[in-house]
């Protein structure tokens, strides 16, 4: 089986099962549920960071590659845990966070002390003569991207959190070490790797100011030499193995990007998450709004990447959710009145694409955003950052808290649901974030009398049967439809069309004439409908899909 075939799941550590009472999810947990991963049948997990960590950000900020937070677990559970999965045939992806490093780090700190081998892993600036900042570019989770280094009078480069400080990628050393790094993992049975922000590893070494009205993100995004870098990087460690998997996180990327970085000839990644269908619910680009999503913009985005992406023999991450994405569910779903049938169209629309799909989880739940009352229960620093700048620019308290309440990233990453217990059945001390609505949304009721658990678990099942979805060319049917998203897959004289009512009021929806009269079967459906013979027009409940094999 080839990445084409596979169906990811993301577990994030820290909010999936707690074994030991502490608050926090761990490894242990995740063993004891191992039995739940299993019976969704997916091939492989992606494991948000569990490495030290003073947990600034959640573990993306790594004060040791090398070993496991204890708060997380030991290197003997994480052993047990590869073995364990790989009796049950799924592999392992780890997180590798190479853009930047914890301020606590070792390296940062031997930097700190006047080291100036390790001074030369990172961004070290001196003010402009004016005494001003290095440059104007600004960190991605507010602020300015530049901090003291210490009392030198310098000033260090950090595109997100202040204590997670950038490694200069132009030191071929900081290269060796990354690549010794990753090669440690791979030698563990480690299969997949998740490269972190690796888009932006290629800083110009002057570091220039983004000119008048340009997003600093523009002067450091998707630079050349990233391709570069990346062969490296593959040729240095993954690429050595003939089975791995890998997947590159490209923020604000581009479709001739993606294709360079994913096109198999280029010896870069498997694949690469990109997020422009995220961001269909951004007013003028900006995240920290809340206005509904657009229709016709998602299916523009979705279907412009997938034919740049065939065209150009690239390869999609599918996916809806993740650790920094509010559930989709309660963006383009309504996760009040069709929970169900909503999250079913969703992962529908996802899984049938040309691509290899991600579950996040508690998406094959139907989990939900906690939408919490106060401020003080999301714990986020982007979170507290958007927060305060909102204020500063004098939305009111209730405004800011219905957009966090809308965009934060603590959406998702809210504990995992196990049953309807005061505490999810998560933990039996007091979780590090509130569950909220377990007692209708948990895994054993979902088990027990729920229907979106095994509409996953048919999807995964269908991509192993019917090589189309895998392998099939995409094209768009009916783009400009207004309220249907339909899209048709095509391989070795067959087609299967896939049509979505994206919301709550039916719809007839007319069929393609080419279609009308032909021999069908219906792979799947969130509703009853069993259609052997392509008829004229369908009939769409609210939020129904289904698939057609014409
Ligand atoms: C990625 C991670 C996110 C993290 C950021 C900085 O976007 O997914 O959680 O905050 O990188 O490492």
């Amino acid at each position: 089986m080839s990445f084409e075939d596979k169906v990811i799941y993301q577990i994030y550590p820290k909010s999936f099962y707690d074994s030991n009472g502490d608050g926090l999810g761990d490894l242990r947990g995740i063993i004891q549920k191992i039995p739940y991963l299993k019976r969704l049948n997916i091939d492989m997990i992606w494991f948000s960071p569990f490495f030290v960590s003073p947990q600034n950000d959640n573990g993306y900020d790594i004060a040791d590659y090398y070993a496991i937070d204890p708060r997380f677990g030991t290197m003997d559970d994480f052993d047990e845990l590869v073995k364990k999965l790989a009796e049950n045939h799924i592999d392992v992806m780890l997180d590798m966070v190479l853009n930047h490093c914890s301020t606590e780090h070792p390296w940062f700190q031997k930097a700190l002390a006047g080291d100036e081998y390790y001074q030369k892993f990172f961004y070290l600036r001196d003010p402009k003569p004016d005494g001003s900042l290095p440059n104007n570019w600004t960190s991605k989770f507010g602020g300015p991207a530049w901090a003291p280094f210490g009392d030198t009078g310098k000033y260090y480069l950090h595109l997100y959190d202040q204590t997670q400080a950038d490694l200069d990628w132009h030191n071929p050393e900081v290269r060796k070490e990354l690549f010794k790094m990753v090669n440690f993992w791979r030698d563990k049975g480690v299969k997949g790797f998740r490269f972190d922000v690796i888009n932006v590893i290629g800083k110009d070494k002057d570091l220039k100011d983004a000119p008048e009205n340009v997003a600093s993100k523009l002067m450091y995004t998707d630079k050349p030499i990233v391709h570069q870098y990346l062969k490296e990087l593959n040729q240095s460690t993954f690429g050595q193995m003939p089975d791995s998997i890998t997947v590159g996180e490209m923020s604000s990327t581009s479709i001739p990007n993606s294709v360079a970085y994913t096109n198999k000839d280029n010896h870069e990644l498997s694949m690469v998450f990109t997020f422009h269908h995220l961001k269909v619910d951004y007013k003028n680009g900006q995240k920290w709004t809340k206005v509904p999503f657009d229709f016709a913009a998602l299916k523009k985005l979705l279907n412009d990447w997938q034919l740049g992406m065939s065209q150009g023999g690239g390869w999609n991450a599918l996916f809806w959710n993740n650790h920094d994405q509010p559930w989709a569910l309660s963006r383009f779903g309504d996760p009040i009145h069709y929970r169900e049938k909503s999250a079913e169209m969703l992962a529908t629309v996802m899984h049938l694409l040309r691509g290899t799909p991600y579950i996040y989880q508690g998406e094959e739940i139907g989990m939900i955003d906690p939408n919490y009352e106060q401020i003080s229960d999301y714990v986020d620093v982007e979170t507290h950052n958007a927060y305060h700048e909102l204020k500063k620019h004098g939305v009111s308290e209730q405004d800011a808290l219905a957009i966090i309440q809308a965009k934060s990233r603590d959406n998702s990453r809210t504990p995992m649901h196990w049953n309807s217990g005061p505490n999810a059945g998560f933990t039996t001390g007091t979780p590090w974030l509130k569950p909220k609505d377990q007692e209708r949304i948990n895994v054993a009721a979902e088990l027990d009398h729920g229907e979106i658990f095994s509409y996953y678990q048919k999807l995964i099942y269908l991509r192993k049967q019917l090589p189309i979805i895998a392998k099939g060319s995409y094209q768009p049917v009916d783009l400009d439809h207004p309220q249907v998203f339909v899209y048709r897959r095509d391989y070795n004289g067959q087609t299967l069309l896939v049509i979505s009512n994206f919301y709550g009021q039916p719809v007839t929806y007319q069929l393609p004439e080419a279609f009308q009269g032909q021999k069908a079967e219906t792979p799947i459906t969130n509703y009853e409908q069993n259609i052997t013979e392509v008829p004229n027009a369908l009939n769409l409940q609210p939020y129904e899909a289904i698939a057609l094999l014409v």
